[in-house]
């Protein structure tokens, strides 16, 4: 098989969840997908499975790690919880934005204190704004979690594609991180809002998240290689 032609620009856009609860088969997934994918998501069911040891495996295979851990709790906790996930050598880690600011202070705190006690680059906090499966949240209430990202200085949001246009109003200058990702004619599962790749793109988003529609495939690196394929079509 010839080696896939995916530019950086199109990798740099990609991020692969690997919603997996075992290591053995995340880390062969994860080294297949690596030509079209530059960010390895771990979510609560790998690091529930094999906690820090998931972040080494993806690291060493050359993948920019996103902790996905969705941290909420109080402030002290978060920051606690933080400065250990600080010193993992991750690139991006979630938190719940309706925590609020001091929550969300915590957490940016704690890991750049967790990264610079360990020598490392501090990871970046996405702002989990409102979950992709929630089709009901009331209106104000992205606008006002964005005002809590701002000012507790997070780097980025996840959002949906729907509210990319809000986003680019309110915030421009923070990274949108984009799931529920469906090429057209996938399932869209339990995501309430889902966009395909282009769509995505095409209204903004930074990062796209995508799952079950490469992971779930018989044939996963056909997949990959659409989604890629698309998105290179529209950057
Ligand atoms: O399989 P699928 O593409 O739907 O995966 C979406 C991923 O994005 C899951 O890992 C899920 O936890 C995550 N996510 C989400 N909605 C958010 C934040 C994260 O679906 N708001």
């Amino acid at each position: 098989m010839n080696p896939p032609e995916v530019t950086e620009g199109v990798r740099s856009r990609l991020a692969l969840a690997l919603d997996i609860d075992d290591l053995v088969e995340a880390g062969r997934l994860s080294r297949r997908m690596l030509p079209w994918f530059s960010v390895a998501k771990v979510g609560l069911e790998l690091f529930s499975a094999s906690g820090p040891e998931a972040v080494g495996t993806f690291v060493d295979q050359g993948y920019d790690v996103f902790l996905d851990l969705k941290l909420h709790d109080i402030p002290t906790t978060v920051g606690k919880a933080a400065r250990v996930l600080g010193s993992l050598g991750v690139s991006y880690v979630t938190a719940h934005a309706s925590g609020g600011t001091q929550m969300l202070s915590a957490a940016v705190d704690g890991l750049n204190e967790g990264a610079s006690a360990a020598g490392l680059t501090p990871p970046m906090v996405l702002a989990v704004t409102i979950l992709t499966s929630d089709t009901d949240a009331p209106s104000g209430l992205f606008e006002e979690r964005i005002g809590y990202a701002v000012n507790a200085d997070c780097g980025g949001v996840v959002c949906a594609a729907t509210e990319l246009s809000q986003l680019s109003r309110l915030a421009p200058e923070l990274l949108s991180v984009v799931p529920g990702i469906r090429p057209e004619g996938i399932s869209s599962h339990d995501q309430g809002r889902p966009a395909t790749p282009s769509q995505a793109i095409r209204q903004g988003a930074g990062l796209l998240v995508i799952g079950r529609a490469v992971t779930g495939s018989i044939d996963p690196e056909d997949a990959a290689a659409g989604i890629a394929d698309e998105v290179a079509r529209t950057i």
